[in-house]
């Protein structure tokens, strides 16, 4: 796969497991094919379904603020989920799901290539970091996955239902902006 559009022409009308016979529309993902920061959230909800894009209900609206604390926005970075489609009623994901759409999202990692991964809770954080620690003991830590540095971060959502988790998640978004500073900066220094 040479693109992200080849790679959503190869995902096509997907039915390779049961939440495409229940999803509206897949979610793919949008943003830069060449960001330096990529965020992975869980799965499409309601509002994602019916639209085809991520993150665009109100743990969407809370992310935009979030980037908007370190001067980005949406077309800064690249969203994607786990899942592309759906769990019914929200419910959480399922391994057999995981297993079969997330090589998709390997691929668009690949393709995208990020300096930093944002993951956005437990399942995000528990599929990229292959560990099975909670996303409150995880986040605001920075981890290595291959050659990926990753950012934990709890979800979006979890701090819509819980408000004491607004102010960690703003905190640790100044810690993403920290890191990337640094890394322009070492790309400065590097430049001949
Ligand atoms: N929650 C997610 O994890 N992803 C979305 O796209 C929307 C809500």
């Amino acid at each position: 796969m040479e693109s992200l559009k080849d790679l959503e022409e190869h995902i096509g009308d997907c039915h390779r497991c049961p939440l495409g016979d229940t999803r509206t529309h897949l979610v793919f993902g949008v943003g830069r094919e060449d960001a330096d920061i990529m965020f992975v959230g869980e799965a499409p909800g309601r509002n994602e379904d019916l639209k085809g894009e991520p993150f665009v209900g109100a743990a969407g609206r809370l992310l935009d603020e979030l980037l908007a604390s370190i001067g980005l926005d949406r077309e800064d970075v690249y969203i994607a989920n786990i899942l592309k489609c759906r769990p019914p009623g929200n419910r959480n994901p399922q391994q057999v799901e995981i297993d079969t759409c997330t090589p998709f999202l390997r691929e668009q990692v690949r393709l995208v290539s990020p300096r930093v991964i944002v993951t956005l809770g437990n399942f995000a954080t528990r599929f990229v970091l292959k560990t099975t620690e909670s996303i409150t003991r995880m986040r605001g830590t920075v981890q290595q996955a291959g050659h990926f540095t990753v950012l934990p971060i709890y979800h979006p959502a979890a701090a819509l239902y819980d408000g004491s988790k607004r102010d960690v998640l703003f905190a640790d978004l100044a810690l993403l902006g920290q890191m990337c500073e640094a890394s322009q900066a070492t790309e400065q220094r590097e430049r001949p």
